[in-house]
């Protein structure tokens, strides 16, 4: 397994739209381990391909806590179909956006399709923490990052605060 490099914003690179992986073989189950043992030493709790410059339909998720054993959850063409009515806020991360946080609503509950690691269909009912994840990491599927949700001023904000950051890490 690697260590794979992830992508932070601002970048192009994040706004790019996921292509559907045609066949789950060997190549695609390697990124996914890379991608897990990624986000696992990030930390974080949730990894797109897309954040690791491969703009391919595939997620890496664990909602475990610290106490408990690991929980790996691979998501490979995810779609969700269908979205609970409740609402529900929570103060929201990424990894590709270090250290910046905001409370964000979104359905509390998903109903998700997608193939697992072998390649075989799965359905999957989610909620709290782990429905909360998926919203995210499928998101970034759709180039979209969780400051896109915000008003431009937030957004603007943020990105120009992990902006200067950058620019102070090149030049020291
Ligand atoms: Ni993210």
């Amino acid at each position: 397994m690697a260590i794979l490099p992830i992508i932070t914003a601002p970048d192009r690179r994040l706004k790019v739209k996921s292509k559907p992986v045609d066949v789950v073989d060997d190549a695609v189950r390697k990124l996914l381990d890379d991608m897990l043992e990624t986000m696992y030493l990030a930390p974080g709790i949730g990894l797109s391909a897309v954040q690791v410059g491969v703009a391919k339909c595939l997620i890496t998720v664990d909602v475990s806590r610290d106490e408990e054993d690991d929980a790996p959850l691979f998501l490979i063409n995810p779609e969700i179909v269908e979205y609970s009515d409740r609402i529900e806020t929570y103060n929201e991360g990424c990894l590709s956006l270090p250290d910046q946080f905001a409370d964000l609503p979104r359905p509390e509950a998903i109903t998700l399709d997608y193939l697992d690691y072998d390649g075989a269909p799965q359905q999957l009912r989610a909620d709290g923490l782990l429905s909360r994840c998926i919203q995210h990491e499928m998101d970034h599927l759709k180039g979209r990052l969780f400051v896109d949700h915000l008003s431009a001023v937030k957004r603007g904000m943020i990105l120009r605060k992990l902006e200067k950051i950058r620019r102070q890490k090149v030049t020291a």
